[in-house]
């Protein structure tokens, strides 16, 4: 999810693994500097836009019958889609060679996982807060597969802290590159264990529903996160044997 872009001062992780695609790679040195101008604004804009994004949701959900219930359901699914616009963008730019704003894509990476991550925290803490307050004994009460669903939700968000926190420039350098790609290859099985615990606890995806929810299930979300999921996957394999003809050829 959390990829850095890189700059001539910054530093980076090694190329050639999944997802660590630089702007050097994507971008002609003679574009480099006009680049890095255009997108310093890129990062605090995104992260702007996020926070206005979610004052929004919480505001327009402010109206319905139960808000916490209906700004949980909404930030769980923006987290979800953030991660993977986050995780998406470098194997799509690997196989889509000629794709125009590379280096913006690349370079909004980090924010969109960041971001990901702290609408997961909000997701959280709106399901939490409320539980806590009634009865913490709710958590348990749905049944054995619902508390299958909140383990894999915790196991999901206890895969984004790290991966979130390593996104500044001073932990890739602290940290090595080796070790930063090691790290950041935890998307790999963080997105099917996130996907398994929105379609077990979801009320969206319609397996179970929490106690305090009313609303129907919405197939439209899982066909939504079921295609891009697959759209990833396709786009990895793509990238691989993009990078496995290159090795041998
Ligand atoms: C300790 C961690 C977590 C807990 C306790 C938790 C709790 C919940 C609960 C109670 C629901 C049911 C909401 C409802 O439909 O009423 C839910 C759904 C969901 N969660 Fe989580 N979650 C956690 C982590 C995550 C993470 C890390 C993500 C995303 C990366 C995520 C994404 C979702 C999604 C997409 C749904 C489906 C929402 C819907 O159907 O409208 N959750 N979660």
């Amino acid at each position: 999810m959390v990829r850095t872009s890189a700059s001539a001062a910054e530093p980076r992780p090694p190329t050639g693994a999944a997802g660590t695609l630089s702007l050097r790679e994507v971008l002609p040195q003679s574009n480099m500097s006009q680049h890095r101008a255009m997108t310093r604004w890129m990062q605090p804009a995104l992260y702007g836009a996020a926070a206005i994004t979610a004052g929004i949701m919480l505001i327009t959900c402010l109206r319905d019958a139960a808000p916490w219930v209906s700004v949980r359901e909404l930030y769980g699914l923006t987290a979800l889609a953030l991660l993977l616009a986050s995780m998406i963008v470098g194997p799509l730019l690997a196989v889509l060679t000629r794709i125009p704003l590379k280096g913006h894509l690349l370079a909004s990476r980090r924010a969109l996982g960041v971001c990901a991550f702290c609408f997961a925290l909000a997701h959280v803490a709106f399901y939490i807060m409320p539980v806590l307050s009634r009865n913490w004994h709710e958590i348990f009460a749905p049944g054995a597969w619902w508390i299958v669903g909140l383990s894999l939700g915790a196991i999901a968000l206890a895969c984004m802290a790290p991966l979130a926190w390593t996104s500044r420039n001073a932990a890739v350098a602290a940290m090595g590159g080796l070790r930063w790609k090691r790290l950041h290859r935890l998307v790999y099985v963080l997105l099917p264990i996130a996907l398994l615990h929105a379609v077990l606890v979801g009320s969206d995806f319609g397996a179970h529903r929490a106690p305090d929810t009313k609303s129907e299930p919405d197939m439209g979300a899982l066909f939504f996160f079921l295609g891009l999921s697959a759209a990833w996957l396709l786009l990895v394999f793509l990238r691989w044997r993009r990078r496995a003809a290159t090795k041998h050829g």
